[in-house]
C-alpha cells in the first residue's frame, strides 16, 4: 500500500532559475537563493500555477491505481514569506477581517508610539525590519501564514480530487509546531498524520514518554478521528545535536504508544539511507550495508508483528474524560506579550506537566482547542489561557453551571482575541464571577528565585517557581493553598469555587508536580472521573469500538513492573491474562475487552 506525496516540500533548481517569484523572501527583504526545502512562496500563483500543473499530472497517471490508498500533500508545511505578493495578500485579507481602517485601528491600539494608519499601503507585515511592538498586528500575521498554508495546501487537494474526487488526502504535521494553527490546516485535511522524533534516552524517559503522549493526544484531537504516523526512525535522526540509537525495544514500545493514542499506522522515514546530502546518516529500515539480518531491521520486523496483531484496534479510539486547552492563538499572543518573562512564558512545558499528571493515574485526555465542544468531557484544564477569543468564557461559563468541573492557572483571561486587555480585573471576560478569584497583580520572579504553596487543610508543601498571582477570593471560595513567603505571604495561592452545579479550580502560581497532581486530583473528585493506579513510568490507555475495549498498559520504564489489568486475549502475547500480569522493561500489552 502507498500513501504517494505530491512534489510541493522540494522545489526542482530549473522552476527557480526560471521564476525567481517562487523563491521565499525573509525578515529582511532579501531573496532565498535555491537550496534546502521548504524556502518557496505559499502565495506565488507561479508556484501555485505549477504544483497544480504536477498534482494534476501525478493524480491522472496514480490515482486509480490499486496500491494508492492516500495522497500525501506536500512535505511538513512551515515558515512565512515576506515577499511583495504575500505583503500585498496580507492587506487584503486585513481588509477582509476588520473592513475598515479605523477598526483595524482599534483592533491594534495603533495609536500607541503614533503607530495609526491611515492607508491601507502603510500596512506591511511585521518583521525585525519593520513593525515589532504591535501585538494585534503579530496575531495576524500568525493568522494570515496560517491562512496562505491552509488555501495552498487546499488547492493542492483540489487538484488531486478534481481527478478523483474520492480521493483522501493528509499532510504530514509536526506536533506543537509553532508557525500555523494545526486546528485551522487540520479541516483541510480527510485524515490528520504526523511525525514523531523523540529524543529517547536523553534524559528522563518517563517525563519523555507523557510530553509524546500529549502530542499524539493533539493529534488525535484535531479532527476526534485517529491519526497515521507518518514518520518515525527506527534507530536515531540526523539532526538533533547529538543523535542517540533508541535502547533495543524502544522502537516497539514508541510505536505501541502511538497506536494506543489512536494511531492507525507506524511508517518511517526512511525505507534506505541514502548515500550523499544531508540525510545520509539518517536512521533508516535498510542501512547502507543493505541488509535485512541488522538489529534495526528485526525491531521494524517486530513491529510489523505486533501492528499486525492490533488489527482489530483499527478504527477505534480513545473516549477522553478530560480535556486540555491548547489554542495556537492564545500560544502567539503569549510568546509576544512584552512581560511576564518575555522569552520563557513556557506554556508547552505548562500543558506537558498538567497533562503528566492526569496521564499518570490514567486519565484519558483530549487535547483541543476553544472550538470543541466542552460537554463530552468531565474535566477541562485551561493552562495559561491568557486569550480569550468570542464566546469561550461563555462557553466555560456554561459547562461549570451545568455542573462541569474546571482547572485554570495563572495569566488566565487577559486579553481578547486582538490582544487587547480585559477591562474591571483578570481574569476578565466574565471568568472572574465563575472562579470566584481576582487576579490583582501578577509577581514574575527571577530564575532561580521560589516561593512556596502551603496547602490549608493537609499543610502539604509545593514549591513554586516563575510567576506568582496575588489571588483576592470573593465571597464563598475556599483558599485551597496560601503563599509560604515574600509580602504575600498567607495569601491565597490556590482557590476553589463552587458555581452552580459545578467547580472551579485555580491556580494563581507555577506549582511543581506535586502541587499540579494535589489540585488536579481534587478536581477530578469533584468530576468524579476514576483514576488508576499504576506504577510509576506505566501508562495506560483505552482504545474503544462498538464491540470491544483494547486496553493498553505500556511500560517505559527499565524495570519490570506489576500492573492490574482487565481479564481478556493480550493482543500483543496471545496469552489469556487474568487480572494482573507483569510487563518486562520497554514492554506493552494490549488487552481485548469483548463488550458485545
Ligand atoms: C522530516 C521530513 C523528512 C525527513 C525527516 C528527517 O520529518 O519530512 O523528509 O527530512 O524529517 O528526520
Amino acid at each position: 500500500r502507498i500513501i504517494l506525496a505530491t512534489p510541493s516540500g522540494a522545489r526542482p533548481a530549473w522552476m527557480a532559475q526560471k521564476y525567481p517569484e517562487v523563491l521565499r523572501v525573509n525578515q529582511h527583504y532579501e531573496r532565498y537563493h535555491f537550496g534546502g526545502r521548504h524556502n518557496h512562496c505559499l502565495t506565488s500563483p507561479v508556484y501555485r500555477r505549477k504544483v497544480r500543473e504536477m498534482d494534476t499530472a501525478l493524480a491522472q497517471r496514480y490515482a486509480h491505481h490499486p496500491a494508492v490508498i492516500l495522497w500525501h500533500l506536500s512535505n511538513e508545511f512551515s515558515g512565512d514569506c515576506y515577499c511583495p505578493l504575500c505583503q500585498e495578500k496580507f492587506r487584503q485579507w486585513l481588509k477582509k477581517r476588520y473592513g475598515t481602517l479605523e477598526n483595524l485601528n482599534q483592533a491594534w491600539w495603533t495609536s500607541f508610539w503614533s503607530h495609526r494608519y491611515t492607508d491601507w499601503s502603510q500596512v506591511e507585515a511585521p518583521g525585525e525590519m519593520a513593525e515589532t511592538s504591535t501585538n494585534g498586528m503579530f496575531i495576524d500575521w500568525r493568522r494570515f501564514s496560517t491562512h496562505q498554508c491552509k488555501t495552498f495546501m487546499m488547492a493542492e487537494r483540489d487538484a488531486v480530487q478534481a481527478v478523483d474526487a474520492s480521493l483522501k488526502c493528509t499532510a504530514n504535521l509536526m506536533e506543537r509546531f509553532w508557525d500555523y494553527d494545526y486546528f485551522s490546516l487540520a479541516e483541510g485535511m480527510d485524515v490528520v498524520s504526523w511525525d514523531s522524533y523523540p529524543a529517547w534516552h536523553s534524559g528522563d524517559d518517563v517525563a519523555k514518554a507523557a510530553e509524546f503522549a500529549m502530542n499524539h493526544d493533539i493529534m488525535r484531537s484535531l479532527k476526534n478521528q485517529p491519526f497515521l504516523l507518518m514518520e518515525s526512525t527506527p534507530s536515531q535522526v540526523n539532526w538533533k545535536p547529538v543523535n542517540k540509537l533508541k535502547r533495543p525495544g524502544m522502537h516497539l514500545l514508541s510505536s505501541l504508544q502511538a497506536v494506543a493514542h489512536g494511531s492507525q499506522s507506524v511508517c518511517y522515514f526512511q525505507w534506505r539511507k541514502g548515500r550523499g546530502a544531508a540525510e545520509q546518516f539518517h536512521g533508516a529500515v535498510v542501512d547502507h550495508d543493505g541488509r535485512d539480518d541488522t538489529r534495526v531491521f528485526n525491531e521494524v520486523t517486530a513491529t510489523n508483528e505486533a501492528l499486525a496483531a492490533l488489527t482489530p484496534v483499527c478504527g477505534s479510539l480513545p473516549k477522553a474524560a478530560a480535556a486540555m486547552i491548547f489554542d495556537w492563538d492564545n500560544r502567539w499572543a503569549l510568546d509576544d506579550a512584552w512581560g511576564m518573562q518575555i522569552k520563557q512564558k513556557n506554556l508547552r512545558e505548562t500543558c506537558c506537566q498538567l497533562y503528566a499528571q492526569l496521564n499518570h493515574c490514567g486519565v484519558e485526555t483530549d487535547v483541543v482547542g476553544v472550538d470543541a465542544d466542552l460537554n463530552r468531557y468531565k474535566l477541562v484544564v485551561l493552562p495559561m489561557l491568557f486569550m480569550t477569543k468570542p464566546g469561550f468564557a461563555q462557553k466555560i461559563r456554561e459547562y461549570v453551571e451545568n455542573g462541569g468541573t474546571v482547572v485554570a492557572t495563572y495569566l488566565l483571561g487577559y486579553v481578547d482575541e486582538s490582544t487587547l486587555c480585559w477591562l474591571g480585573g483578570f481574569p476578565g471576560d466574565g471568568l472572574r464571577e465563575v472562579f470566584g478569584v481576582t487576579a490583582s497583580e501578577l509577581d514574575t520572579l527571577y530564575p532561580g528565585e521560589g516561593n512556596r504553596a502551603i496547602w490549608v487543610k493537609s499543610s502539604q508543601q509545593s514549591s513554586i517557581k516563575d510567576y506568582c498571582e496575588l489571588l483576592q477570593p470573593a465571597e464563598g471560595t475556599e483558599v485551597v493553598a496560601v503563599y509560604g513567603q515574600d509580602f504575600y505571604s498567607g495569601h491565597a495561592a490556590v482557590t476553589h469555587h463552587v458555581f452552580g452545579k459545578g467547580h472551579a479550580h485555580y491556580i494563581g502560581a507555577r506549582l511543581d508536580d506535586a502541587g499540579n497532581a494535589a489540585v488536579l486530583r481534587a478536581a477530578l473528585a469533584d468530576a468524579k472521573v476514576h483514576l488508576r493506579d499504576l506504577p510509576q513510568g506505566v501508562e495506560y490507555h483505552c482504545r474503544e469500538s462498538e464491540n470491544a475495549r483494547y486496553h493498553f498498559y505500556i511500560n517505559t520504564t527499565q524495570s519490570a513492573v506489576k500492573v492490574q489489568v482487565e481479564s481478556g486475549a493480550d493482543l500483543l502475547s496471545g496469552k489469556n491474562v487474568l487480572g494482573s500480569m507483569e510487563l518486562k522493561p520497554y514492554d506493552a500489552c494490549a488487552i481485548e475487552e469483548k463488550v458485545k
